[in-house]
């Protein structure tokens, strides 16, 4: 027997039934008539909540349908899909609700980028809207047990994963000595400021420092002991922008201790030389697209209505690998190209002339 049917899951073995019942028809169509939420092909989620948290955040409070199993691990993201114009775009976001199921539901909070395309409209979304889920991943994860001396330090939205750790250590009374540092600009753009405030009061061995960068400018990376004297002894969890994390990693590294830093970032720069752009032909369903040198693959790929495979859409967990079966593709990040042959980061790789992929 394969070893996927020998670890298949109580719903993807339901998924599995509910096709061979309704085959040649789309056990889609029929399950949608049933609930929305129910696919035999895809996680779905019912935005109930919407909260807002900042003038520029908001917390989306989602009820995910058949087959979500409700044992992620605090820190881990999900992939959200969205609709737009008849169209479904895909981002990431860390869950800010802790791993049970007591109340049926998950969270995330998303920070509304002024130039993004799809954050403003996620913090906009009317409850009872149905988004498509990804199955959470990630390894910006606590190990079980905790670290006896823990340091988290977060900027802006970059706090959410952390505030899955701290929810999480709280409910299972399992709070170390932590000193969490946190940045932004001012009071009002910290998010979850008197639950964080709060848990510090409850927890003595909680210490909370909070940087407001607009009165007391940013904090120094290289000069952390003047904020937490003990850090290198301290195993650490950083989530902020590319700017504050790329700090942080020198700084570890000047220090001795690179392996004690944790990292995870939101976003890569994809600002290395496009490729020339072409035509992609997505093999195994003959779909083609005429894409330009800016465009990933993973998003031509979408845009042409087939299903890619994703995971952080970021160069980070290689989720999106498939083969490259014709022609070259550049990688977005640094240029280097890519020949028949190569395995490709679709999230990351754009046409560099006509190209065939296996999907
Ligand atoms: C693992 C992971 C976890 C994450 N968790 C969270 C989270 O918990 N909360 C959260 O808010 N975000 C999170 N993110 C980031 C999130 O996935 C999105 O990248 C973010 O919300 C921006 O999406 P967008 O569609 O609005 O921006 P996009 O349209 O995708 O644009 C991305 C970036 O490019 C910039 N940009 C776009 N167009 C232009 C332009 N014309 N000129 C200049 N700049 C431009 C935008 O400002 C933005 O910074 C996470 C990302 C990852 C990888
Ligand atoms: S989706 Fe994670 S590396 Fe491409």
């Amino acid at each position: 027997m394969p070893q996927q049917e020998r670890i298949e899951t109580r719903p993807a073995r339901m998924r599995r039934a509910v096709r061979w019942l309704t085959t040649p028809l789309l056990p889609d169509d029929y399950l949608r008539l049933l609930n929305p939420l129910w696919s035999s092909r895809e996680l779905r989620g019912r935005v109930v909540q919407v909260i807002p948290e900042t003038e520029t955040a908001a917390t989306l409070v989602i009820k995910p349908g058949w087959g979500w199993t409700f044992d992620h691990k605090a820190g881990q993201y999900v992939g959200i899909g969205a609709e737009v114009d008849g169209r479904w775009h895909w981002r990431s976001y860390s869950l800010t609700s802790t791993p049970t199921d007591e109340a049926g539901v998950i969270s995330i909070t998303v920070k509304a980028m002024a130039e993004g395309f799809l954050s403003g409209h996620l913090t906009e979304l009317a409850a009872g809207t149905v988004v498509r889920l990804a199955a959470p991943a990630g390894d910006f994860t606590l190990p079980d047990p905790p670290p006896a001396k823990i340091l988290f330090l977060t900027a802006g939205s970059g706090l959410t994963p952390v505030m899955a750790m701290l929810r999480t250590l709280h409910r299972r009374d399992e709070l170390t000595d932590i000193v969490l540092v946190h940045s932004a600009p001012t009071e009002h753009d910290v998010l979850f400021r008197a639950e964080l405030r709060s848990l510090a009061e409850q927890h003595p061995e909680l210490t909370y420092v909070e940087r407001l960068t607009d009165r007391e400018g940013m904090l120094a990376l290289d000069r952390l002991a003047d904020v937490v004297p003990d850090w290198t002894d301290r195993e650490a969890w950083a989530c902020g922008p590319p700017a504050m994390l790329d700090a942080a990693e020198k700084a570890y590294a000047a220090a001795g201790v690179p392996e004690k830093l944790h990292l995870e970032r939101f976003s890569v720069d994809l600002a290395g030389a496009g490729g020339e752009g072409g035509t992609v032909t997505f093999e195994r369903t003959g779909r083609t697209a005429e894409v330009d040198g800016a465009t990933t693959l993973l998003e031509a790929g979408e845009a042409a209505g087939v299903q890619m495979p994703f995971g952080c859409r970021m160069g980070i967990c290689q989720s999106c690998v498939v083969p490259l079966l014709k022609g070259s593709v550049r990688d977005l990040r640094n240029g280097t190209d890519h020949q028949e042959g190569d395995r490709i980061q679709t999230c990351v790789s754009a046409a560099a002339g006509d190209c065939v992929l296996e999907v």
